[in-house]
């Protein structure tokens, strides 16, 4: 038995998206940009994958970018933004950002950039308030993430969105965790750029979008044929494109059910867990991601938890798929407030369209004993005692 709960570092193909593609390996191969009947077929596809994505977050399709993914989405925002602005050297993230957003702000530091690295909550919210006294009349753009990777906050990027916009500063949102997931609207929001990635909703790996609002100027991070409007050279990934626009599609119909049914099982989850003596939930109780739990447990190593739960048969991580295989505490816990030692404890658990009771009757049957038995064994429960 095989039970997957690691839904935020990947998820399965749907089957669907999977016969979508297939025509595209063999039959439909054709190179989008040439004109004979193949490229014309793969060019359509191509468009009706745009129109796809599109629906899903309100936008026009020419408005959307397909990219490799949701790290190429957000280095091309930042850096692709700030090049095309050099006079503005001013950005504002979040202390939870993914480092797909974190990295290229850090790089733009070692070039003359000034970051601002805004704090959150206990819950990981970022308070509005706080953005609108950070921005400055050098600051270029704000970039908060919608929903976080580990602990499935969901910050108010509508609010955010509508202090940038009065305040005349670009806002990108790192969308990868909620696109698909929750309802997106760029034009409500205020949002100018957007990421979101194909692999997070039962896409195929290696294929993402950029929104970018019509009339932004970025400078593009690779330079060759001009492919999606002079932004992102290279052949395009048809196959992989096409994927993405079904996965889109079928998120725009599903999005609603599938967040009602996942709610309701990632809340019997977190009762359940919470049950466990010294254990606590991580991000916001209410305003989190359909299928996000996140859990605490004093004096245990998450790592630990998680190779005990796949002896069980039981996919489950401890933060970030990025950072998971560091031995350094993540960045995002720490940024809650927690202690090196409590943020050493954790546990992420992330529900996908597939998961069933099944699936949590499962893990909350040996959670309880795989977490006493590591307990027995713990050289940080002498310490603290
Ligand atoms: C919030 C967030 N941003 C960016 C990424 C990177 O996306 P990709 O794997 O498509 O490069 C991830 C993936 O874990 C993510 O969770």
């Amino acid at each position: 038995m095989t039970i997957y709960l690691d839904n935020a570092a990947t998820t399965a193909v749907d089957p669907r998206v999977l016969k979508a593609m297939q025509p595209y390996f063999s039959k439909h191969f054709g190179n989008a940009s040439s004109l004979h009947g193949f490229g014309q077929r793969a060019r359509a596809a191509l468009e009706d994958a745009r129109e796809k994505v599109a629906a899903l977050i309100d936008s026009k399709p020419e408005e959307i970018i397909f990219t490799s993914g949701g790290t190429e989405s957000n280095n091309l925002a930042i850096k692709g933004l700030a090049w095309a602005h050099p006079n503005k050297k001013h950005i504002i993230i979040s202390a939870i950002e993914h480092h797909a957003v974190m990295e290229p702000c850090e790089w733009l530091r070692k070039h003359g950039y000034d970051i601002t690295v805004l704090p959150v909550d206990s819950y990981g919210l970022v308070d509005p308030k706080a953005v609108e006294r950070a921005i400055r009349p050098d600051t270029l753009m704000v970039s908060i993430m919608h929903a976080n990777n580990e602990i499935g906050t969901i910050e108010p990027i509508e609010r955010i969105g509508a202090i940038c916009r009065a305040k005349d500063v670009f806002f990108h949102t790192d969308a990868v965790q909620s696109f698909g997931k929750i309802p997106i609207d760029v034009d409500a929001m205020h949002i100018d750029l957007l990421s979101a990635s194909s692999h997070k909703i039962h896409g195929p790996k290696g294929v993402g979008c950029l929104y970018v609002r019509k009339g932004i100027s970025l400078v593009p991070l690779a330079h060759g044929g001009g492919h999606e409007r002079g932004l992102r050279s290279g052949t395009e990934n048809v196959a992989g494109i096409v994927g993405f626009g079904e996965a889109a599609a079928i998120a725009k119909k599903e999005m609603a059910a599938d967040a009602k049914r996942l709610t309701a099982l990632r809340d019997r989850l977190i009762k359940e867990t919470l049950k466990i003596q010294d254990s606590w939930l991580n991000g916001h109780p209410r305003q989190r991601l359909p299928g996000n739990a996140n859990f605490g447990f004093r004096y245990i190593e998450g790592e630990a938890l998680v190779l005990q739960l796949d002896m069980h048969g039981i996919a489950v991580s401890t933060g970030s798929a990025c950072s998971s295989k560091s031995l350094e505490p993540s960045h995002v816990l720490l940024a809650l407030g927690l202690r090196h030692e409590e943020a050493h404890g954790s546990l992420r658990v992330s529900l996908g369209k597939f998961n069933t009771r099944a699936d949590i009757d499962a893990l909350l049957k040996v959670l309880p004993q795989t977490v006493e038995r590591l307990r027995e064994i713990s050289p940080f429960k002498r310490k603290y005692k």
